[in-house]
């Protein structure tokens, strides 16, 4: 009998432990974004001074592909500006970070991989279109997160 009552107990906390791992999660996760959104912000004008065309995502991107997406954007921008330095390296950082991986991870069946499209078959565009597809996945994923 005692032990019946401390397994429930057990999975009763385990559980509670849980919810709160995810709640934290979330909210870690939305900071990061957030982060990455005035990060962005700081290189708009110096980005979208670039007169390279970029592959890129298309705006309304289906939840098991965001994070696809997101690497998407890292891989243009590793390749096409100097993530080395200064502000942009901040952002390159961010966009790495666990966190914000973790923030676009809307997908629920972890199956679904090969449906999403190369990076390099997404028509290309310029890159004030790019920044601002960019800048809307974040700011779409800020706000789901704070919805939850
Ligand atoms: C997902 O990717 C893995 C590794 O690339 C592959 O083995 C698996 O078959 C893929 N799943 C689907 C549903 O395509
Ligand atoms: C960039 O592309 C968008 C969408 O294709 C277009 O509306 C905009 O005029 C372009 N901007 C420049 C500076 O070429």
């Amino acid at each position: 009998m005692k032990l019946v009552v401390f397994c429930l107990f057990a999975v009763y906390c385990c559980s509670l432990a849980n919810t709160a791992t995810r709640e934290v999660d979330r909210t870690l996760a939305r900071k990061k974004l957030q982060e990455v959104l005035k990060q962005l912000n700081a290189v708009k004008l110096s980005l979208q001074q670039s007169e390279k065309m970029l592959n890129t995502p298309p705006k309304n991107i289906e939840d098991c592909c965001c994070l696809s997406a997101l690497k998407c954007y890292r891989f243009n921008l590793e390749v096409h500006f100097n993530v080395r330095e200064g502000k942009q390296r901040q952002l390159f950082r961010s966009l790495n970070n666990p966190f914000t991986e973790r923030g676009l991870n809307f997908c629920n069946s972890p199956n679904v991989n090969s449906t999403c499209q190369d990076c390099d078959s997404h028509p290309r565009q310029n890159a004030t279109e790019f920044y601002n597809r960019l800048e809307s996945l974040i700011q779409m994923a800020i706000s789901r997160l704070t919805m939850i």
